[in-house]
């Protein structure tokens, strides 16, 4: 029977990366993955994440089950991470499934809302994370774009966004990027999140956020402002929330689906439906990265030796995304200043893919063929080389 599987095509971001690792060019440059890299091109494990980890070890009795719904440290120290004080405080309806990674997140959230909406369509940025789609679609939720990007103004159009999710309906789904939106790193402004409230309201609709880079983008606090003041106004949102990248957990598969509901029962349902599809797919969360991050998150030093970490590779990433606008428009005499301005992890550099893929072979440098390229893997050894080799294909 299974001799009658072809064999797939590489996913668009991992094939890439395990191309690029295959590649003998010494001088080769890996800018796929979404994974932060210091001056040295390594991804450090956090001050406040060893400490915890020794200390973890050493006083670990048992390895037995989580709870079902997870480690309560983990869930209380995300709760407030991602809503505050105010919102998570007494008399809030937050419930949370700790899962495997913000993935894991995005397909118990999904499995909630197909239980809530099974004819549900979700409304997607375009462009967005090409893992959107597949995992959310497994599910069997059905998919509509929504204009995000534009290319030519490097920026979003909001005007074509709003007027797009015009047609999203009561009991449809908007997937919204918390900040540092992926692939683009283009972020709404508050405005428009107040915006997007409005039409929550008026059109009914449900918002999913996916935030895989709180404290990536401007600061901890900066990057949750339009998730709040959806959660604020509409009394009802769900987030996917990921640890990889924001703790530099990655490997650890540390995530969480937070449901904010209208009252109690209705968060307490929903997170009985994000349990019972936790039990049908995986059963029981990975625990050490959720122990882990509980420690940093509810600890005073450890959150406060994270937080300073934390911040500085946001404003490092900041100054990269400086150095390579400034290095790109003298050396291209075209405008690159929208890199400076985006957020994040991620920026297209606006080449075609014929571009993107040339690069490849000479000099080897690899980036999605959407141009879309991790800021974060940029040091004072490859920006020249990149800046060059992005000029002499322009
Ligand atoms: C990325 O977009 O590169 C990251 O989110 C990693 C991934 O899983 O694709």
């Amino acid at each position: 029977m299974l001799e009658q599987l072809s064999v797939l095509p590489p996913d668009p971001i991992l094939g890439l990366a395990a191309a690029c690792r295959a590649d003998t060019n010494p001088n080769k440059i890996d800018l796929t993955v979404g994974v932060y890299m210091d001056e040295s091109g390594v991804c450090p494990v956090f001050n406040a994440v060893k400490q915890a980890q020794i200390q973890l070890v050493s006083d670990e009795q048992t390895k037995a089950y989580l709870p079902a719904a997870g480690d309560a440290a983990y869930l209380s120290g995300m709760t407030s991470l991602v809503f505050g004080d105010e919102l998570a405080g007494n008399g809030s309806h937050i419930t949370a499934v700790q899962t495997p990674g913000g993935c894991g997140a995005l397909r118990i959230a999904s499995e909630v809302l197909a239980a809530a909406s099974p004819s549900a369509t979700v409304w997607i940025s375009d462009p967005t994370w090409p893992v959107h789609i597949p995992l959310m679609g497994s599910v069997g939720l059905k998919f509509a774009t929504y204009s995000y990007y534009n290319p030519l103004s490097h920026g979003v159009d909001f005007d074509r966004m709003a007027s797009d999710l015009k047609a999203a309906v009561a009991g449809d789904i908007v997937l919204l990027h918390g900040c540092c939106h992926n692939p683009s790193g283009a972020d709404l402004t508050l405005d428009q999140w107040s915006v997007i409230a409005d039409m929550a309201l008026e059109q009914g609709f449900t918002v999913l956020v996916d935030l895989a880079y709180q404290g990536m983008g401007s600061g901890l606090t900066e990057d949750v402002q339009g998730l709040r003041l959806l959660a604020s106004r509409l009394g009802e949102l769900i987030v996917a929330a990921s640890c990889s990248k924001n703790l530099g957990l990655y490997r650890e598969r540390t995530g969480v689906a937070l449901f904010f509901g209208k009252d109690m029962q209705t968060a307490a349902a929903t997170q009985s439906h994000g349990l019972g599809a936790a039990r049908r797919v995986y059963s029981m969360p990975p625990a050490h990265g959720a122990l882990l991050a509980g420690r940093v998150l509810t600890d005073p030093e450890l959150r406060a030796s994270w937080e300073t970490e934390l911040a500085q590779i946001c404003g490092r990433m900041i100054a990269l995304r400086t150095q390579l606008s400034t290095k790109l428009s003298e050396k291209t005499n075209q405008d690159f200043s929208f890199i400076a301005s985006e957020k994040g992890m991620f920026s297209f550099l606006g080449l075609s893919v014929e571009q993107a893929q040339g690069l490849r072979k000479d000099p080897g440098i690899y980036m999605l063929d959407s141009s879309r390229i991790n800021v974060a893997a940029l040091n004072d050894r490859n920006m020249d080389i990149v800046v060059e080799a992005v000029a002499s294909v322009l």
